[in-house]
């Protein structure tokens, strides 16, 4: 180290890939939370703009930038401190940036920015050669769930991300997402931290309950919350396939099993796996044989989660719901008080809730599914609007529609328009069905 080096500033070139990396691992070592992974940056340093300093056949340092747009970034900078000494680094750093910032400068770029970790090296020289912190910044990332070579994978099976605020869009239903919180999303999203409980993350669930409780809508939920690709299987699609329905599933499955994440939905699964009955079997039989050996197929994979859903859990067949094919049988149920004020609130335009009396709305909306109050919402926005339009005749000039002028005037959407929809709102689940329910939640459910 007392030997002086005579480092030599010049671009990168291939030859010099060995040197670039044992730098980031340099790095790396020290702690230094690298903000471009190695690959970004060796690909910055073939298609960008990278120069290095050598002395002999050592690379001593390195400095990589890329431009987008008007802006230039510095995606690695780094000189070996082992092998420099301190007062060579510090002309070695300053010799690099300047090499990197005349080689970006034709680019027409109005400023060189620069991320680096607390613990970085880098930071003296970056000063020095007239760069400056900026305060009161923070940098977040956030790493995308899919990559894309799984792109091709995904649209074969016609899966799709879904937007990240789902879960948070469910309203009320306190209890079930509590339960879905904790037996699925946790043990799924921090494998490490189930396996130090001894939690194993589970494989396979059955959401069941009357229609319109929001089975559809938890499925898709869980799939946000993970981050992971939402994939809904569709047998009623599938059994058109020439091949016929049992080898489509498996065809599509088999797909599935390639992806990295995803979340397997079968809505109404009743309708592929219900109770096997009679000799001779009925023609769904062969495709309820297949699925289950799928099931325990796709139980051997991590990174997976499939979640079928059903009004009719009592008609599936027993051997489907046997232990060790789903972890968990769920009921979603009728929303409760709470849930159903958090749905108003949710459905009511923020401009109107305040003046609405929710107590009496949650009151009268006992025994409607989420669905159902959707509807209420809906029909009760649209008589007030078409009353809002009386009144003031719809002019109609060369055919164009004139609205009248209600624009400006306040929403006329009172507590009474919402009560009025409820009265002509049926509810979804009849009181049998709700007995029905209870029923299955006693004979069938497993939490
Ligand atoms: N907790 C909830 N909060 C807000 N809307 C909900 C909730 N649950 C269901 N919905 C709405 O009700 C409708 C029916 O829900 P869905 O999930 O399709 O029910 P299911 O699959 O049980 O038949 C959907 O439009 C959904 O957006
Ligand atoms: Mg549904």
């Amino acid at each position: 180290m007392s030997q002086r080096s005579h480092a030599h500033i010049r671009d990168f070139h291939d030859d010099d890939l060995e040197g670039i990396v044992r730098l980031w691992e340099l790095s790396h070592d020290r702690g230094e939370t690298p903000v471009y992974s190695l690959a970004e940056v060796i690909a910055s340093c073939q298609a960008d703009h990278a120069v290095v300093a050598v002395s002999g056949d050592r690379i001593l340092g390195a400095a990589v930038g890329r431009a987008a747009h008007a802006q230039g970034w510095i995606v690695f900078f780094r000189i070996d401190d082992d092998r420099t000494p301190a007062l060579d680094a510090e002309r070695i750093g300053a010799a690099l940036l300047d090499r990197l910032e005349r080689r970006m400068a034709p680019l027409g770029l109005g400023k060189l920015s620069v991320i680096v970790s607390d613990a970085a090296q880098g930071v003296p020289h970056l000063t020095g050669n007239g760069f400056e912190v900026r305060h009161h910044l923070r940098y977040f990332e956030r790493p995308l769930p899919v990559q894309r070579r799984e792109l091709d994978l995904l649209k074969e099976v016609g899966g799709r991300i879904l937007p990240r605020r789902l879960w948070h869009n469910v309203a009320g239903m306190a209890r079930e997402k509590l339960l879905l919180e904790e037996r699925l999303v946790t043990p799924l999203a921090h494998p490490e931290l189930a396996a130090r409980y001894g939690v194993l993350p589970p494989r396979a669930v059955m959401l069941f309950g009357p229609p319109g409780t929001g089975k559809t809508t938890f499925a898709k939920a869980v799939a946000s919350r993970l981050g992971w690709p939402f994939v809904e299987v569709f047998p009623s699609r599938l059994a058109d396939s020439p091949a016929g329905l049992p080898a489509a599933l498996r065809q599509t499955f088999e797909v599935i099993a390639e992806l990295e994440h995803a979340v397997v939905f079968i809505d109404e699964v009743e309708e592929i796996a219900s109770r096997r009955r009679g000799d001779p079997p009925s023609p769904t039989q062969g495709v309820t044989n297949e699925l289950l050996k799928l099931l325990s197929e796709f139980r051997e994979l991590e990174g997976r989660l499939l979640i079928c859903a059903t009004n009719f859990v009592r008609a599936l067949d027993a051997a489907f719901l046997r232990h060790g094919r789903f972890d968990y049988v769920l009921p979603i149920g009728l929303p409760d008080a709470d849930a159903r004020r958090a749905i108003w609130i949710r459905y009511v335009p923020a401009g109107v809730v305040d003046g609405i009396d929710l107590d009496a709305l949650v009151d009268a909306s006992e025994g409607l599914t989420p669905a159902d109050i959707e509807y209420a919402v809906r029909r009760a926005a649209q008589d007030a609007l078409a009353g809002a339009l009386q009144g003031a005749p719809v002019a109609t000039t060369t055919g164009a529609i004139v609205l009248p002028d209600v624009d400006e005037s306040p929403v006329q959407l009172e507590t009474r328009h919402y009560q009025r929809a409820l009265r002509s709102t049926r509810a979804t689940v009849s009181k049998s069905a709700v007995r029905d329910f209870l029923e299955d939640i006693d004979a069938l459910a497993r939490l």
